[in-house]
């Protein structure tokens, strides 16, 4: 039986004044003992304060990003160790403003793998943090083009495959899959839950092809794009989706609280 899990990307939001007082809020809120796995994944800088008032509760820190390298000429990165000082427990990699093809904005070519996530550098940001025993939250979905051509699985399976590639099952069994259509990120637009169900149980079929029954069983896939506490309990109830990665509505901890409290 797999535990739910619910992590919130805060992206840009928050200083850590901010970010302290909406923490001890949504202590204040979220039932204790409920059986789900809670992360908060604030702003870099938050982290520290973050996880100092997280200490003693169940609720994990987080981050939304990493670079592969342990330490180096890489201005402006942040490295697993790094990380690691302040035990954070799961990164997100792949997300699609990470991507560069969140809305309009797609990245040249020329510089993708300078300023946007490929799959290769999501391959590699996923080794980097299994070696320090961190969770991979790997984001994956399509455009609303890509849905409207039809591509859709064909989009997700070469995501999954690209950032999979080379890894082994048995390092596999703390990774978490977030199915984030773009087209449902920030639009208030929810994926209609029988096609987000769908769209689960394709991901975790092609990790049962990828890999084995065992791991496909035991992998935690999310779904993520305007989450919100009324929408929250139907999607957590289908059978193959094992929580959410919230945005928007990971900011205000009351709704936040409600939808941890729907898992
Ligand atoms: P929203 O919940 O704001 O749509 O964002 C989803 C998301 O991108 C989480 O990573």
């Amino acid at each position: 039986m797999r535990t739910k899990l619910v992590a919130g990307n805060w992206k840009m939001n928050n200083t850590v004044a901010q970010a302290a007082a909406a923490v001890e809020t949504f202590v204040q809120h979220v039932d204790a003992k409920a059986n789900v796995d809670v992360v908060i994944c604030p702003p870099y800088l938050a982290i520290p304060k973050v996880r100092e008032l997280l200490r003693n509760t169940h609720i994990k820190v987080g981050a939304q990003n990493v670079f592969w390298n342990e330490q180096g000429a890489f201005t402006g990165f942040v490295s697993p160790k790094m990380l690691d000082e302040f035990c954070v427990s799961h990164v997100i990699v792949g997300h699609s403003e990470t991507r560069g093809r969140f809305g309009k904005l797609e990245t040249p070519e020329s510089t993708l793998g300078y300023f946007a996530e490929t799959d290769e550098t999501v391959n590699l940001k996923i080794r980097a943090l299994l070696f320090r025993a961190m969770s991979p939250i790997l984001c994956v979905g399509e455009t609303l083009a890509e849905r409207q051509a039809g591509e859709t699985e064909r989009v997700i399976q070469s995501q999954l495959e690209g950032a999979m590639k080379g890894l082994d099952a048995s390092e596999l069994f703390t990774f978490v899959v977030a199915y984030e259509p773009v087209w449902a990120i920030g639009t208030g637009v929810t994926c209609d839950t029988a096609e987000a169900e769908r769209v689960c149980k394709f991901i975790r079929t092609r990790i049962g092809a990828m890999y084995d029954d065992e791991l496909a069983r035991q992998v935690r896939i999310l779904y993520g794009g305007s989450v919100k506490s009324t929408n929250a309990r139907e999607l957590f109830s289908q059978p193959n989706i094992d929580g959410g990665l919230v945005g928007g509505a990971s900011l205000d901890p009351q709704e936040f609280s409600l939808i941890v409290m729907s898992a």
